[in-house]
């Protein structure tokens, strides 16, 4: 854990340049739009350690899966989210000395993240091994309001001096991905161009042939004024640059605002995507870093209505949900239902930038709660058309008649992952996709989905379950075997109580769903009926033998299921116990010791009965949180948010506030010794979750808002919005009592403290603690 990072409400901030800690730093201070990502890189020359990255949604290299030994059914490749093309570079030099912050004297440091506007700022005097000092404030953001622009604003002050100071602002597309499992080069140059202040690099990826192009446009100021230099123009395989001399006299400032444009073609032709890049840039450049600035702060000002979560009284708590939010507005927008939400967005490479389970199980309310519908429908949507490509996954496999098994891991609708062995059979991520489905009409009441899409893909999954669970003659019960549940420290365990619960659920759901068609859409369905060649009762009595003579592993002793059959042989010693050497165990100990230790990464039985609260009785979820959470070492960062959850709905009020500050803070205090790497953005979900659903007690119930809420102890008041459905609603919560706002023109019944109240347009009301 680490705590340089200083507590501010609307800033991530550094003070003094933590060298030891930079990957961290770059990772927490990246900026985004959606489009594109841009770590925290600095635009001159760094020669110490660095993860240089630069990423574009959607744009992928399948580079070839390492295994020791090749299976049956082992996926091809990796996908991997490319480190894309560096926009950002400006090198600096005095009279042949660089600027590079790894070899000059710092004499003073500091970078922020303004969360409020996305932008990055750095200021830093640098003395030379000559003694020549410069003042350097550099500002940087990625447009949101026009999703290919980037915008710097690099200035450069001569404090001590007087002489010539040289720039070269460049485009680089020289670059590698640092997590290449054949040190393979994923680019090839395609063109480029310079001429004076202006050019590009358009690259296109290797195999999937995705082209990226990336421009900059220049101009100079000398203390604020315009000013027009020669330029030399430097051109080599993958880069262009322009360099030029500025003579200065002590106290003067040289300001460059680089403006790039990143396009690619997902969104262009690829002969017309040159002619885009210049268009784009053209477009930045005539508006000016400011215009584009303030339009910037529009367009965050206008999320953050929806989507701010304010804490009076506990800066760290504020600044964690602000920067879980901002960070999660940064990587989806929305408006495009080909992306997703890869765990680590747009900040780093792990995790390629693929989509996991985490979006359905933890994204998914967050989009509900704080977007238009259609955001959350797109997010359905990229399973829906990944659909074929799911079934011919379970074909891979073995199953057949159209039964689907979405990937653990993809970016287009097939499976793609290194560490097969761990999650091969996590197939539970199935039940995620239909609790989905189910959370999404939940929450919108939108059940018109189901006949178009939704039905679909929980047909297909309930084939899968129907085909995946075997009878056992020895139990007399239907079981499924050689299966990981979510917590990854367990492998190949039979009949994990998690999964084999949503196995069950999802076929009770698809038999509701076939219900609800049949009345309320017979000719649909009949349709439905044909193209999906259903054999209705023959389907169907199956299913329902399954959800009838399902086994679930119990202990009668303690009243609790259990995470899986044997559960019970292992040595249940609390994690309290573990020595702080031997954490995060996944960094100090044999995969062998993880394994038949008692340890659980993430919520596992708990996410099913987190999922499914209101089919258990109080005393019961007691029984299990008390019985799984000491063994919990949280080392999925999807795990304390759940934790939270559950913890305040049996009025464990400080568990759910030490459980909601881990997942707030995760990255920002480096929890997990892990966010060098990039930032858990899908436990950012999970984080909005733990805070609406903690704090605010917040559930839907019958098509209804529901509300328990509490304040934690230190915190003055607290408050947060939610869209649902036609109504937009603040909620505000204090020592005192909690009140709800209605913002919208529809009026809304909600129930708080099992109290039912209705709440007109435009009018509040209040509820004492
Ligand atoms: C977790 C998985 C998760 C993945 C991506 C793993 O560490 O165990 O549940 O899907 O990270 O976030």
């Amino acid at each position: 854990m680490k705590n340089y990072i200083i507590h501010d409400e609307w800033k991530i901030v550094e003070e003094g340049f933590h060298k030891e800690e930079n990957r961290i730093t770059e990772s927490l201070l990246s900026i985004g739009n959606g489009r594109s990502g841009q770590r925290a890189n600095f635009e001159e020359k760094y020669s110490g350690d660095t993860l240089r990255g630069s990423y574009v949604a959607g744009v992928y290299y399948p580079d070839k899966t390492r295994v020791g030994w090749w299976k049956n059914g082992y996926p091809e490749y990796f996908a991997k989210i490319l480190n894309a093309t560096n926009w950002i570079g400006i090198d600096v030099s005095v009279e042949g000395e660089e600027l590079d912050l790894n070899t000059a004297e710092i004499v003073s440091f500091y970078r922020d993240l303004d969360m409020k506007s996305g932008l990055l700022t750095r200021r830093f005097v640098a003395r030379l091994s000559s003694g020549k000092q410069l003042e350097v404030h550099a500002k940087r953001f990625l447009s949101i309001a026009d999703q290919e622009v980037g915008a710097i604003s690099y200035s450069v002050k001569a404090l001590n001096f007087s002489g010539t100071i040289s720039f070269v602002p460049y485009i680089d597309g020289d670059v590698v991905n640092e997590d290449s499992n054949y040190d393979e080069n994923f680019w090839i140059g395609i063109a480029r161009k310079i001429d004076c202040c202006s050019g590009f690099v358009c690259m296109e990826t290797k195999k999937t042939a995705f082209q990226v192009c990336a421009g900059m446009q220049f101009r100079i100021k000398k203390n604020q004024e315009l000013i027009t230099l020669e330029t030399t123009a430097f051109e080599k395989e993958k880069y262009i640059g322009s360099g030029f001399e500025v003579s200065v006299r002590q106290g003067d400032e040289v300001c460059i605002e680089k403006y790039a444009a990143i396009t690619s073609t997902l969104y262009h032709a690829k002969n017309r995507l040159q002619e885009a890049t210049e268009k784009t840039l053209k477009r930045a450049s005539e508006k000016g870093f400011d215009k584009l600035f303030s339009d910037q702060e529009k367009a965050w000002a206008k999320r953050w209505e929806t989507s701010d979560i304010r804490i009076e009284g506990d800066v760290a708590a504020q600044q964690g949900i602000r920067f879980n939010i901002f960070q999660l507005n940064q990587t989806y927008l929305g408006d495009d239902e080909r992306l997703n939400i890869g765990p680590k967005g747009f900040t780093g490479e792990k995790y390629g930038g693929v989509t996991y389970w985490d979006t359905e199980a933890y994204c998914l309310p967050f989009t509900l709660g704080t977007a238009p519908q259609m955001v959350s429908k797109n997010l359905l949507l990229y399973r829906y058309k990944h659909l074929p490509k799911a079934i011919e996954n379970a074909e891979k496999l073995g199953f057949t008649d159209g039964a689907a098994l979405y990937p653990m891991v993809t970016i287009n609708g097939e499976e793609c992952h290194n560490e097969w062995e761990i999650t091969f059979e996590e197939i539970h991520r199935n039940g995620a996709i239909a609790y989905g489905i189910y959370n999404y009409i939940s929450y919108t009441g939108d059940k018109e989905y189901l006949a178009p899409y939704g039905f679909e893909v929980l047909l297909a999954l309930s084939r899968f379950w129907s085909q995946r669970i075997n009878w056992s003659e020895e139990k007399k019960k239907f079981v499924l075997l050689g299966v990981t549940g979510p917590n990854e420290y367990e492998n190949n365990v039979n009949n994990n109580f998690h999964t084999n619960y949503m196995a069950v659920w999802t076929l009770k759901y698809t038999l509701e769903a076939i219900d609800y068609l049949k009345k309320e859409h017979p000719l649909l369905f009949e349709d439905l009926v044909k193209k999906l060649k259903l054999k209705e009762l023959k389907e169907t009595s199956r299913w329902k033998k399954i959800i009838r003579d399902m086994y679930f592993p119990y202990d009668f002793t303690r009243k609790i299921y259990l995470q899986q059959d044997g559960f019970l042989d292992k040595e249940l010693i609390p994690a309290s116990e573990l020595s702080p050497e031997d954490r995060p165990i996944n960094q100090k100990w044999s995969w062998d010791r993880i394994l038949r230790s008692p340890y659980i990464k993430q919520a596992d039985t708990l996410q099913s009965i987190y999922w499914f609260e209101d089919q258990f009785d109080r005393e019961s979820i007691e029984r299990h949180f008390d019985f799984y959470e000491p063994l919990t070492v949280h080392e999925s960062s999807l795990s304390s948010c759940i934790h939270a959850i559950l913890a305040a709905s049996i009025g464990r009020q400080d568990k759910a506030y030490e459980m909601y500050l881990r997942t707030a803070r995760l990255d920002l205090d480096d929890y997990n010794n892990d966010t060098c790497d990039g930032l858990h953005i899908t436990s950012m979900g999970g984080t909005w979750m733990a805070f609406v659903q903690a704090f605010g007690g917040m559930r839907v119930r019958n098509g209804k808002l529901n509300f328990e809420p509490f304040i934690p102890e230190g915190w003055n008041s607290y408050s947060f919005r939610l869209n649902f459905r036609e109504a937009h609603l603040e909620f505000k919560m204090d020592k005192l009592q909690f009140s709800v706002y209605n913002h919208s023109k529809a009026n809304i019944d909600l129930v708080v403290h099992g109290q039912s109240h209705h709440l007109p347009a435009k009018k509040e009301v209040t509820i004492k603690n």
